[in-house]
């Protein structure tokens, strides 16, 4: 029995009920019976705003306009784990879930503030791209992420609901899922990607010489997380744990 876990579903589809709701639903199912504590948010319930691109929130370290954003990013902050979810619009996340994500981009690259959320991607589609819109939206909820995506696509059946669809073992799969996501999150685990890995990287050696070099454009960002750019990590340490990433695989959570 896990301990006092939150997770969250994140569900970027104008249909509050649709393909992308059952599969998150079903994704949450399993982190509930893994004892995680769960809720489900309609993006599209919330008042937010398109970015300005003015940057403040790097220098304040908080966003500036006033709408419902703040309160959905308190969630995300809140939960331990995150499902997102959204349908495939024009290969790409909706723009619903989109405008969420470009509100979040800058605190969360340069002051990391998701790096210690673990999430996973839900996308469903008529066709295609499926699998790198599920994967491409669960990155930017956390840099331990990428981990797990769960997928559907409605080929061969035309728009109708997921439950009519040719894969009747996908909530099991779902459910399963959610159950490891519990796991995964109890065991604190890291997850490896390469991504994470050169977002980090790029932190430490690239974007760190620019941000200690203006710290009143980057104040905000600074204040969030001030050891993000202190020290330089040594090279080593990522090797280390890309070690430790290869020895989880030789022995996965229980
Ligand atoms: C405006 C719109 C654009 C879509 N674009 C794509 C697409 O580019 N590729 C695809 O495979 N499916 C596309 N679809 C199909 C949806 O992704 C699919 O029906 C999805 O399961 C709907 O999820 P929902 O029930 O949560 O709204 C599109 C559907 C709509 C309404």
């Amino acid at each position: 029995m896990v301990k006092n876990i939150k997770v969250i579903g994140l569900n970027g589809s104008p249909n509050r009920n649709g393909n992308t709701a059952t599969l998150i639903k079903w994704v949450l199912d399993g982190c509930h019976e893994a004892g995680a504590e769960v809720e489900m948010l309609n993006v599209s319930d919330y008042d937010i705003k398109y970015c300005l691109g003015c940057n403040s929130c790097l220098r304040e370290g908080a966003c500036i306009i006033t709408d419902d954003y703040q309160a959905v990013y308190n969630k995300i902050i809140e939960a331990d784990g995150i499902v997102v979810g959204s349908p495939v619009y024009a290969d790409a996340p909706t723009a619903i879930l989109k405008t969420l994500m470009d509100r979040m981009t800058l605190l969360n690259l340069y002051a990391a503030t998701f790096q210690k959320k673990f999430s996973i991607g839900v996308a469903t589609s008529g066709l295609a791209p499926t699998k790198g819109v599920a994967k491409g939206i669960a990155e930017m909820f956390g840099q331990r992420c990428g981990a797990i995506g769960a997928t559907t696509a409605t080929l061969e059946n035309g728009p109708q609901p997921l439950e009519q669809n040719h894969r009747p073992d996908l909530p099991a799969r779902a459910n399963k899922l959610g159950k490891r996501f519990v796991n995964r999150i109890s065991a604190n685990k890291p997850v490896f990607s390469l991504k994470s890995l050169w977002i980090n990287i790029l932190r430490k050696y690239l974007l760190s010489k620019m941000v200690t070099r203006f710290p009143k454009f980057f104040g905000g960002a600074i204040n969030i997380n001030p050891g993000l750019y202190g020290e330089s990590e040594p090279i080593g340490t990522y090797w280390e744990r890309l070690i430790r990433f290869l020895d989880s695989l030789a022995s996965p959570p229980p």
